[in-house]
């Protein structure tokens, strides 16, 4: 009964097709899924990788990575990023440093999975998996010790549900059963801490890895809820961090009415997120919501001590 309420509920709230952007467990991203989420067709991945090489240009390890958080607005920083004539951004999720069977590839198998690119232009490319991995501070230190990394965070509350939400569409398409938010954040009365998603969100633990490697100085933190309402002022930043001449404008966004979201206007073509960018999320019970926020009190405060900077988030 819970499940076809629930499924009612998302039902009527959804305007579109479900999306397949993880695996059930939200961790394996599927190159398919991928190609749907940036718009591309199923074999325009293929003929990217085996894009002819314009000249003068080479294929380069980024200079600048997004290493998450997942469900913090990655995708929409990368491709709002992508407006940036100086800027050019992997298409695909690389998991490069974060899942062992990818990182034994190498560094040319990595590299040749990045765009073509003229020597003035930086490559970047996103894995929100990154953030969440206790292997990919060390690994991307190794490979580069000055690389500028990009994290895009939004409140870890409504990063839990927006986690819980795509989780759910994934396996309500692939037909298998699905629980209310409510019964998997809390068991037997209390938080369930182990739950990934709120795991997840523990910004304070993962950023403690990070710092054993990178300054703080190295890491520019975007502020994800800002972008969702007022795009180009957080870009704006990533341009100074990046060092570029402010190259995206005001013009580069308009506001779609019917998403609920900023699209994009570059080259001359208008474009919005995938459907799987922007899904309408569940109404959380209160009583659950006020304890995810006391959950999530402490750390947040002891994230804002270590980053010298604090978010209006719960
Ligand atoms: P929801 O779908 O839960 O609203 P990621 O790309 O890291 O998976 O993050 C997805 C989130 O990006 C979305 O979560 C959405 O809130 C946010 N987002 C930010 N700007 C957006 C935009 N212009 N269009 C769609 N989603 C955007």
């Amino acid at each position: 009964m819970a499940f076809l309420l629930v499924s009612a509920f998302f039902l009527a709230a959804q305007t579109h097709g479900a999306p397949k952007e993880y695996s059930q467990q939200g961790e394996g991203v599927v190159l398919e899924t991928l190609k749907l989420e940036i718009g591309l067709a199923s074999n325009e991945t293929e003929n990217y990788s085996s894009q002819v090489k314009p000249p003068g240009t080479n294929r380069r390890i980024p200079q600048s990575i997004i290493i998450g958080v997942r469900k913090g607005g990655t995708r929409a920083l990368l491709e709002m990023l992508d407006i940036h004539p100086e800027i050019v951004v992997a298409a695909t999720e690389v998991h490069f440093f974060d899942w062992d069977e990818n990182y034994v590839k190498g560094y040319d198998w990595y590299r040749n999975l990045m765009p073509f690119s003229y020597e003035h232009q930086i490559t970047v490319e996103k894995t929100p998996g990154y953030f969440t991995s206790s292997l990919a501070p060390e690994r991307i230190h190794g490979m580069n010790s000055s690389i500028k990394l990009l994290l895009i965070l939004r409140d870890p509350t409504e990063r839990v549900i927006s986690d819980y939400t795509q989780v759910y569409y994934n396996r309500l398409e692939s037909h298998k059963p699905v629980q209310v938010i409510e019964d998997i954040v809390i068991r037997n009365g209390a938080l369930n801490t182990k739950y990934k998603a709120i795991q997840r969100s523990l910004y304070d633990v993962h950023m403690a890895n990070w710092l054993k490697f990178f300054s703080l100085e190295q890491i520019h933190i975007v502020d994800g809820d800002t972008l969702i309402k007022d795009p180009l002022p957080e870009l704006q930043k990533v341009e100074r961090f990046l060092n570029l001449p402010p190259r995206i404008m005001s013009t580069n966004f308009y506001f779609n009415q019917t998403k609920g979201f900023y699209c994009i206007r570059s080259d001359g073509r208008e474009r919005c997120l995938h459907e799987s960018k922007g899904r309408p999320h569940p109404v959380v019970n209160s009583t659950v919501l006020e304890q995810l926020h006391a959950y999530f009190k402490d750390h947040n405060q002891n994230f804002y001590r270590m980053v010298n900077r604090s978010f209006n988030w719960h």
